[in-house]
């Protein structure tokens, strides 16, 4: 079966390597090779052109190489009808959970204070933060939103999340919808962000949510990370609401150009901690198995497991 492999940032040797191992009928191809577009029935794609997965005649499914699908339900000519399944994955989300419980551990155990005094030999030592004393609020609890949660309420965070509907969570307080979004933000010291990019979401954190987050927490002012997409969050939003003092820290992966330009007033801020969308990347090593497995439910007339629902935006 040939799947047509489009990104402009992952490397095909690496994911072809995989796909050889794990199954010598799949074959991985690139654009530049396609004979015949007629013969592509699979596409695994990362931000693909607009237009292209349109000329492919015979697609059975597209395979979005990140767990978000934004990159590929942004091209409006979209083939009618084939399903878009996006990257589920274990692995994802305990590389996602790491890096949230680094910068909150960072945050609350005050690290970069820490790291300042040594540069001055300062020693200064001052009564830790309890974790249990910090709120952090989660939005979206999808696969990857419930994960981090657990994780961090396992290290004694008091979780809570906030997502459309409510989700079952041992010990993770859930709030949902329009109703409940201010009694969340009212009872948060650290803000994360996992939601997806929709046109509901676009530009949804920004000045008016900073302002509503708990004041009055154990960090001496709220503090945010973004690490679902950057076009969710509001860059001169969060650079003011720093700037005033409502925003004690930002950590954000995930920027609203990426990468983050030069000129970005972001790069050289003191209380911003800028990383260049790493905090969880897919990988072929464990992504590629779920693809196969999904291949041969539909072959076999199954249904196909994480679908997107197009209408939604995830
Ligand atoms: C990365 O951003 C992803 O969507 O997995």
């Amino acid at each position: 079966m040939s799947i047509l492999f489009i990104s402009d940032v992952d490397s095909f040797d690496n994911w072809d390597a995989v796909f050889r191992s794990k199954d010598p009928r799949a074959q991985l191809v690139e654009c530049e090779d396609v004979d015949d577009p007629a013969s592509i029935e699979y596409a695994l794609a990362w931000n693909p052109p607009d237009g292209l997965l349109a000329r492919l005649p015979r697609l059975k499914a597209i395979f979005s190489l990140g767990a978000g699908v934004d990159h590929i339900l942004r091209d409006h000519t979209l083939p009618k009808g084939v399903p878009i399944v996006r990257a589920v994955d274990t692995n994802l989300a305990m590389r996602m959970a790491e890096y949230v419980v680094l910068h909150c551990l960072i945050l609350s155990r005050q690290q970069r204070r820490l790291d300042a005094q040594q540069v001055k030999r300062l020693w200064v030592s001052e009564l830790p933060v309890f974790s249990s004393d910090v709120r952090v609020g989660i939005m979206g609890l999808g696969h990857l939103g419930r994960y981090v949660a657990e994780r961090l309420r396992d290290i004694g965070f008091q979780v809570a999340g906030w997502s459309t509907g409510h989700k079952e969570i041992p010990e993770v307080a859930s709030f949902a919808g329009e109703g409940e979004l201010a009694s969340f933000l009212q009872r948060t010291d650290i803000l994360v962000s996992l939601l997806p990019h929709t046109p509901k979401t676009h530009g949804f954190i920004g000045t008016s949510i900073l302002r509503q987050l708990s004041r009055d927490g154990v960090l001496g002012g709220p503090a945010f990370i973004s690490v679902g997409r950057g076009t969710v969050h509001v860059e001169d939003d969060i650079v003011e609401a720093l700037d005033d003092g409502f925003l004690s820290a930002a950590v954000l992966d995930v920027f609203e150009r990426e990468p983050l330009p030069e000129g970005s007033p972001l790069w050289r801020h003191p209380r911003v901690t800028v990383t260049p969308h790493c905090a969880a990347v897919t990988d072929p090593r464990s992504i590629v198995s779920s693809v196969l497995a999904n291949i041969a439910r539909l072959e076999r007339g199954d249904s196909l497991e994480n679908v997107v629902n197009v209408e939604r935006g995830y």
